[in-house]
């Protein structure tokens, strides 16, 4: 099938991709000049396991890349909208972008076409999204607008798209559902089809969801603190309760990313616009703050006064496998280390590169043996896997002080302690 996706960010650029290897032509459309000719040349601008394998198995045959949204929309019938969304300062999710390629796709249409919403857009948007493209186009043109959000996480994208846990496809035409539906027929997952208005609000409650949910495992992790338990063994048997789920019960740091934060408060706003009071989601954004912030207070609490102490942080994207530092913990955690007088070496595997930009003034070491040397304090902010397979006897022998605050809960404290550490992690004794 002919299919042009407008944006190559982490959600359009993976559904380039995957669509392109399930057997379909695919032209990938971004304002960007730069990064367009970068894509030509095989270069991949995010770091994202498994997808420039699939770049390069397809690039220059099924997969194409342009600046021309014309050509895009025309050689087309299918037109994923896969642009950001990003957060206005009030919260509110800013559509600009979704606008300016609806008036684009209404100007260029030369038929009937079916425009499928992949960005996270208010509930009402896909009406909008008609709506301004009649208003844009000359000729009358039969165009359905679906959508159908990603639920893709970052550093596992790729396997995401190609194994869903469900398909959504929120349309109010049969003919545009089934026609979507044999899109993804291949990845022979559960393909749930409702109407356009629902399918927007699914994506934003289960983000809001699952981010509710680590927020409610670190309040427990809070109190299991205060009370003597161990809040790993507390999420693990609640996890054994089938109506619960073991998923997203690890307790840490906060969640971040380009994504929660971002939902959440839209969702906020888009309540409040509609005079609904959504008192839960905003006790979740300030529990995560708080949250966020109580990583200072664990390390002031086993450091004392931060004013000249070297720190060593390992991990600075939001999670593992990225090098997205959008909402990362690390970054504000970091920030206001040097604001308490604390001096920072820092080591990410994937996100140097971007943290030279977004932290000056911190230190970036070669790796996570080079950041602990002549540390008082060892800070883990992100659970990638070298991290948990250190040599932390190598590690002690080069730290000043053998200190270890676990923002993600990667080591087990017996150990550690064992080894002569003085260790605080979440929601442990
Ligand atoms: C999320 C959703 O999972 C995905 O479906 C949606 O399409 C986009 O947003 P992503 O932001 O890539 O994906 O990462 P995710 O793995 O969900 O983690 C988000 C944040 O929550 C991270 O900061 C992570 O560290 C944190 N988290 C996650 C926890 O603190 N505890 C958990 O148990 C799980």
């Amino acid at each position: 099938m002919k299919i042009c996706v407008v944006g190559t960010g982490y959600v359009g650029l993976v559904t380039c991709a995957c669509f392109a290897d399930l057997g379909n032509d695919v032209i990938g459309v971004d304002a960007d000049a730069d990064k367009i000719k970068k894509l030509h040349q095989g270069e991949i601008p995010i770091f994202e396991p498994g997808l420039k394998e699939l770049v390069d198995r397809n690039r220059g045959k099924r997969l194409t890349f342009t600046t021309d949204l014309k050509a895009g929309v025309q050689a087309s019938e299918f037109i994923f909208i896969a642009v950001g969304t990003p957060p206005r300062e009030n919260g509110e999710a800013d559509l600009t972008a979704v606008k300016q390629v609806a008036a684009g796709i209404g100007q260029n249409l030369n038929g009937p076409k079916i425009v499928v919403d992949k960005s996270t857009v208010p509930v009402g948007m896909g009406d909008l999204v008609a709506s301004i493209i009649e208003e844009h186009s000359a000729h009358q043109n039969k165009v359905d607008v679906v959508s159908n959000p990603e639920f893709l996480r970052e550093g596992s994208a790729v396997h995401d798209f190609m194994n869903p846990n469900r398909v959504l496809i929120g349309t109010n035409d049969t003919g545009a559902a089934e026609r979507v539906s044999e899109l993804y027929a291949p990845l022979e997952a559960e393909i749930m089809v409702t109407d356009l208005r629902s399918a927007e609000m699914i994506k934003y409650a289960s983000n809001a969801f699952l981010a509710t949910k680590i927020t409610f495992i670190n309040e427990i992790a809070n109190l299991c603190e205060k009370v003597g338990a161990d809040v790993s063994k507390v999420a693990h048997g609640m996890g054994l309760d089938s109506r619960i789920g073991p998923a997203f019960l690890s307790a840490g740091a906060g969640y971040g990313g380009s994504c929660f934060p971002k939902d959440v408060s839209a969702l906020i706003h888009k309540a409040e616009k509609e005079g609904y009071d959504f008192r839960l989601l905003k006790a979740v954004v300030a529990a995560n703050q708080y949250q966020k912030r109580s990583m200072l207070a664990r390390i002031k609490e086993v450091l004392g006064p931060l004013e000249g102490k070297q720190i060593a942080t390992l991990g600075l994207s939001f999670k593992p496998n990225t090098d997205d530092l959008r909402e990362a913990v690390a970054v504000e955690v970091i920030h206001l280390l040097q604001e308490n007088g604390a001096r920072v070496r820092a080591y990410d595997p994937a996100a140097m590169k971007l943290a030279a930009k977004a932290l000056p003034g911190v230190k970036l070491a070669e790796n996570a043996y080079a950041a602990v040397a002549g540390a008082d304090c060892l800070v883990v902010f992100t659970e990638w896997n070298e991290f948990k397979e250190m040599d932390l006897a190598r590690v002690k022998s080069a730290m000043r002080t053998p200190v270890i605050v676990d923002g993600r809960n990667i080591f087990d404290p017996q150990k550690v302690k064992a080894l002569g550490f003085k260790y605080r992690g979440v929601g442990r004794k």
